[in-house]
């Protein structure tokens, strides 16, 4: 197959752009030309020109959802970045809600949905949060939110997992599954997944007590990076929480914030 052209590479990248906002580098042509290529020969097409024509067709049969799929990063693991869990539990337990919707908006493969989700039984438990308690993850990549929904796991993912919790909270696969662990139904039931995407206006979806916005912000130019915090946010409570990943830096924004920890926010009051 021949090599990806400058010239190709720049027209899926903006597409990439204008559809969900993604950012890439020159630096990162190796990375789609690796990601794509596979699929371009799975499909018999004769390059990246073929593939470009028939992702920005408009009459793909769900190529574009594909190449969306591939091309976005989707590292997660549970309880990643602890001090931000150590916070909401504290938060929580000062405010004693009696009910609470998490959005985690950005929540790949579903570890951080269902870290939150372990967190608030257990808060329920102890009676410091009421019974009535929802998280919804959303994405935009289709093959991500399916394995979110099945809440199946390489026990490798829950590493930072104490043996507690996953006594508590897991199922333990055996035979063809040693290895893998699955969510206990008693957590699902909390959860729920769809694909949303953070490039589009949204509308009917909060409001949230508390949201989480963590590890996507970095793939997005600055523009981007504003309008989709300031989009995520009309979403969020008046005095509701907001988390962004600990290494994204300022939170760029117009809506007001006060900073509690890094990456972690309260949305001020208007
Ligand atoms: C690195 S993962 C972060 C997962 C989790 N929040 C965490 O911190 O571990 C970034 C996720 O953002 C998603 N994403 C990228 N662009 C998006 C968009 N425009 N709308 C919604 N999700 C997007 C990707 O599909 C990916 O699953």
């Amino acid at each position: 197959m021949q090599a990806l052209q400058d010239d190709t590479y720049r027209k899926i990248t903006a597409l990439m752009y204008s559809a969900i906002g993604l950012s890439f580098s020159d630096s990162k042509k190796p990375l789609v030309s690796s990601r794509l290529s596979s699929r371009i020969q799975r499909l018999g097409l004769e390059g990246f020109d073929e593939y470009f024509a028939l992702i920005s067709g408009g009459q793909d049969g769900g190529e574009f959802q594909m190449a969306v799929d591939l091309l976005t990063t989707n590292e997660t693991y549970f309880f990643r970045e602890p001090a931000h869990y150590e916070l909401l539990e504290r938060e929580l337990t000062a405010s004693k809600p009696r009910s609470l919707a998490v959005w985690s908006a950005a929540s790949s493969f579903g570890d951080e949905a269902y870290s939150v989700a372990m967190l608030l039984a257990e808060l329920e438990q102890k009676g410091r949060i009421g019974s009535d308690w929802q998280i919804l993850g959303t994405d935009i990549s289709d093959r991500v939110l399916r394995s979110a929904g099945d809440a199946i796991y390489p026990a490798d993912r829950l590493r930072h997992v104490s043996p507690e919790r996953l006594r508590r909270h897991c199922l333990r696969g055996e035979g063809d599954s040693e290895g893998l662990v699955q969510i206990q139904p008693a957590l699902r039931r909390h959860v729920r997944f769809g694909q949303l995407n953070l490039c589009e206006a949204i509308e009917g979806l909060g409001p949230f007590d508390v949201v989480l916005l963590r590890n996507v912000l970095i793939y997005f130019d600055p523009p981007t990076k504003r309008a989709v915090v300031d989009r995520v946010l009309t979403q969020l409570r008046p005095n509701g929480l907001f988390f962004i990943g600990t290494a994204e830096g300022r939170v760029p924004c117009d809506t007001p914030l006060k900073s509690l920890t890094p990456g972690a926010f309260r949305k001020v009051a208007g």
